[in-house]
Formats: C-alpha cells, sequence, structure tokens
C-alpha cells in the first residue's frame, strides 16, 4: 500500500530542498566565515568541500529517501535494521536544532518591526543584549518569559505548525512556493541597494582579496566542511525526508547540483550584500572593517541595526527588507527539520500526521521556551555550537562510512540514481564518499574532540566561549549525550507495523 505524500511537482521539491538549505546560515554565517578563513583564498576549500562532500552527501541522501521512501529511521531500518538508531539520531539532532533556530526567527520578526521607528536606538548592542533579550548577568542563570521574544515566537510556531498540517504539498511545497520567490526578490533589492552606497567597493574588497598565508592551516577546512554540512542541512535527517515525498520516477542527481548550486549562489549574494554594505560603515564611520566585522547574532542583530541607523533614506524599509528576508529564510528551513521528526513519528508510531505536528511540534515550541526566558542566550548559543559540532560532524561521518564500508552500498545506491537521472555518477562520487569525506570528517571529530576535551581554547577556563565547566557540561554534553542515548532508546522500541 503506498499512502505515503507526494510532492506535486518537480520544482516544488527542488524549491522545498532549497528553502530547506537556504536559511540564517547563508545570510550570517558564511560571510563571516568566508571572511575569517582567507576572503577569497577561502573559495578553495569551500568548493573542495563542496564538491567531494557536500553534493555527493546530497546526492546520497536523496537517493536514499527516494530509493527507500521513508524518513530517516525508516530508510535506515529498511537498509538494515541494525542502522535505525542513526536516523534517529539526525532526527533528534533536527528536534534540538529546531528548538532554537525558531527562537531566532522570532528576534527576525521582532527586528522586522523595530527597523520603522529603529527603536534599537543609538547602541545596537546594549540594546539586544539588554532591553530585548533581558540578557541574565552569568552564563546559566534563567529568569521569566520575555514578552518581545515570546510574542514572535509563538508567532513563527503557530505559522510553522499550521503549514505542516496541511500537509507536504499544500503545506510546505504551496508555501515555499510563495517564500522563496519573495526572498530572493526582497534579498535582490538589498544586495543592488548595498552594492551602490559609498564605500561599498572597499567592503567587497576586502571580502574577496585572497590570503593564501592561511590555506594549509587545518582550521580552514575544517570551516568549510562545518559551514557545507551546516549550509546544505545534511546529515540532518532533513534531505532524506524530503526525497521521501518524490514519485517513483524522479531525477536525483540534477536535482541535488541544482539545490548545491542554488544554495551556494545564496551564500554568495549574501556576502556581497553584506560586504558592501560593512564597506559603507566603515567608510561612514571611519573605521577599518576588521572592526565591523563580526559573524553570528553580533552580525545580524547589533552590526545591521547600526548600519541601517546610517542609511541614507528609505531607512526603515530597507531595514525590514533584510529582517524579513532573514525571517523567510528561516521560517522555510525550520519547517523542513520539524518535518523530518513530524515525518519520523508519523512512520514509527503510525498517528496520523495532525497528531504527529501536534506531538512533535508541540514538544519542540515547549523547549524553545528556554531560549525565550532571561538568559536564555548563552544557552542557546553552546547548544547550537555542540549540537553542530559533534551532532552533526559525526552523524555526517558515521552515516558515509557505514553506507559505503560497512553496508557496502554505494554501488546499489550509485545505479538507483543512475536509472532515474539526467546526469551519470561515475568515480567521482564513489570516491568523494568512500575515501575523500570519511579521511577529512576522521581528522575533523579528532581535532574536534581534542579541542573540547583537553579544554585548548584560547580562553581562561579553556572552555568554548569561556563558559564554566558545569555550564558546558550541562548545557553542552549533556545534550550531546542525550539525543545519543535517546536515538538508540527510539531504535529499540518496537514498530506499529511490520516494516
Ligand atoms: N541550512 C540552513 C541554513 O543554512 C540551516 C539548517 C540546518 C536548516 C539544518 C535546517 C536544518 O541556515
Ligand atoms: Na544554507
Amino acid at each position: 500500500m503506498e499512502t505515503r505524500s507526494q510532492w506535486g511537482t518537480r520544482a516544488g521539491f527542488i524549491l522545498a530542498a532549497v528553502g530547506s538549505a537556504v536559511g540564517l546560515g547563508n545570510i550570517w554565517r558564511f560571510p563571516a566565515v568566508a571572511y575569517e578563513n582567507g576572503g577569497g583564498a577561502f573559495f578553495i576549500p569551500y568548493l573542495f568541500a563542496l564538491l567531494t562532500a557536500g553534493i555527493p552527501i546530497l546526492i546520497m541522501e536523496f537517493t536514499m529517501g527516494q530509493k527507500y521512501r521513508g524518513s530517516a529511521p525508516l530508510t535506515f531500518r529498511r537498509m538494515n535494521k541494525k542502522t535505525e538508531f542513526i536516523g534517529w539520531w539526525a532526527v533528534l539532532v533536527a528536534f534540538v536544532i529546531s528548538t532554537y533556530y525558531s527562537v531566532i526567527i522570532a528576534w527576525a520578526i521582532s527586528y522586522s518591526i523595530f527597523s520603522f521607528n529603529q527603536s534599537w536606538g543609538e547602541d545596537t548592542e546594549a540594546f539586544l543584549f539588554g532591553e530585548h533579550l533581558q540578557l541574565a548577568e552569568i552564563p546559566g542563570q534563567f529568569g521569566g518569559l520575555v514578552p518581545g521574544v515570546l510574542i514572535p515566537l509563538i508567532i513563527v510556531w503557530l505559522l510553522v505548525l499550521g503549514i505542516l498540517f496541511r500537509g507536504v504539498k499544500k503545506g510546505i511545497e504551496m508555501a515555499n512556493r510563495i517564500f522563496i520567490p519573495l526572498l530572493l526578490i526582497l534579498f535582490l533589492i538589498i544586495v543592488i541597494r548595498a552594492v551602490t552606497l559609498p564605500g561599498a567597493l572597499d567592503g567587497l574588497n576586502a571580502f574577496f582579496t585572497p590570503d593564501f598565508s592561511q590555506i594549509l592551516s587545518p582550521g580552514v577546512w575544517i570551516a568549510a566542511y562545518g559551514q557545507i554540512f551546516f549550509s546544505l542541512s545534511i546529515a540532518f535527517a532533513i534531505m532524506i525526508t524530503y526525497s521521501s515525498y518524490l514519485p517513483k520516477k524522479s531525477d536525483i542527481t540534477n536535482n541535488a547540483f541544482i539545490v548545491g548550486f542554488g544554495n551556494s549562489g545564496f551564500e554568495l549574494l549574501a556576502g556581497i550584500g553584506v560586504f558592501g554594505i560593512l564597506g559603507f560603515m566603515a567608510s561612514s564611520a571611519g573605521v577599518s572593517i576588521e572592526e565591523v566585522v563580526a559573524g553570528g547574532v553580533g552580525l545580524a542583530f547589533v552590526v545591521f541595526p547600526a548600519i541601517i541607523n546610517e542609511l541614507p533614506a528609505f531607512n526603515g524599509l530597507f531595514g525590514a527588507f533584510f529582517f524579513i528576508s532573514l525571517t523567510l529564510a528561516g521560517l522555510t528551513s525550520l519547517m523542513s527539520i520539524t518535518e523530518a521528526y513530524v515525518a519520523a513519528i508519523v512512520d514509527k508510531f503510525k498517528i496520523t500526521r495532525s497528531k504527529a505536528v501536534l506531538i512533535g511540534g508541540g514538544l519542540a515550541a515547549l523547549v524553545s521556551l528556554i531560549y525565550a526566558s532571561r538568559g536564555g542566550m548563552y544557552f542557546l548559543d553552546n547548544v547550537d555550537y555542540f549540537i553542530n559540532q559533534f551532532g552533526v560532524a559525526m552523524i555526517g561521518m558515521v552515516e558515509v562510512v557505514l553506507i559505503a564500508w560497512i553496508l557496502r552500498r554505494t554501488n546499489v545506491l550509485k545505479n538507483h540514481a543512475n536509472d532515474i537521472s539526467d546526469i551519470r555518477l561515475g568515480a567521482w562520487w564513489t570516491i568523494s564518499i568512500a575515501v575523500i569525506t570519511p579521511i577529512v570528517m576522521g581528522y575533523m571529530m579528532f581535532g574536534l574532540f581534542k579541542l573540547n576535551l583537553l579544554r585548548e581554547f584560547d580562553t581562561e577556563s579553556g572552555n568554548y566561549e569561556n563558559y564554566s565547566n558545569a555550564f558546558i557540561n550541562y548545557s553542552g554534553w549533556a545534550v550531546v549525550i542525550g539525543v545519543l542515548v535517546l536515538g538508540i532508546i527510539l531504535a529499540l522500541t518496537k514498530w506499529k507495523s511490520d516494516d
């Protein structure tokens, strides 16, 4: 019996996959990562990671989902009963990420509104951490809920769960058909305005000027791989889930290239826009680019509002366009992460989609309240670091090693993809999956464990962001270990069907 939902059109699937890939990572993570890791020279490790890990793994996950037609746990189970737990790990990582990703979208919604009268004032940093987030003094201290975050957070969850309720075709596909073109238009307006600002060229020079001195340092390559994994939403259960809704005869390889290059194209666009604006800021405030560049939350919610204050004409609109872009990019990604666990619940426990959305999404919404409380931001920052570094990188590595060396499915998957795709896979794909990616990822994981376990960060405590050992343990390691243990427990629970 084939009752699984399906995408309405090929374009619908591609838009949804692009919607998942294009997210906060493109807009605020890529420009900063590229700049810090050699500017123009970063494109070498970045392209290498895209072509030997990003696109090959994307093809692999598309093929797995399309062939085995299941959420991540079901897909892994259908390959081999003993490997179901890996699917659950990926699903649980997706769950954890959705709980804080939603909160950042909530901030973006608030900031879209603040843009109109620049309510953040002169000191944008004090505004973000003081008034908006009401941050506690010490990491680990929690206070009550912050209304300015809570209200938009409720809107975020109502929107996303509402869309998921409507199903794959009428919900996810339809929303992406509206949100993605809208995002592209708004973002193009921002970029065009950005590069025509006085001083923009200096910013672009700073961004593109290659610094080859770092090119051989392992850190630069690790950064490139990390960016590619996060940015393409691979090793998160998402792409497996989305491709499980593909019809029996669908192209895989060409679709993967479109999604991979589309996502990178958007990253490049974001880099140009962000650095054009930073160049303007540097020239008008008389500071160097180095002084204004900062990645992550700081870039979007501190540096940008400050710049928007300085922009000539249609200020409010420019700011609103930026934060609405952030919101749209975030929402389409959040839909995909949430769908990853909704689909897993439906498959395993044989409950209706609506119930799964209510239970899974409801639980995530509840957990997200932690980050909407005073002091929640440190928690968000540390959970994000640990779950990305250990969760995603580790699952990515386990996934390729398992498929290439333990289950030995590379040829089976390759033949399946070749049977239905426009482009034929050959040695490039096999070597990337079986040799290059495992070696690079293994090396990365080793360095990562060493850095964190031996406390080799360049901080007083030796920990990430100088957090205390206790804080690192309960908001970092405990979350990672919790995911691993719970994943195994879920894999051991009985199936409500005979799959
Ligand atoms: N790919 C998204 C981005 O670049 C992030 C993301 C990761 C979304 C995992 C969903 C799942 O922002
Ligand atoms: Na991305």
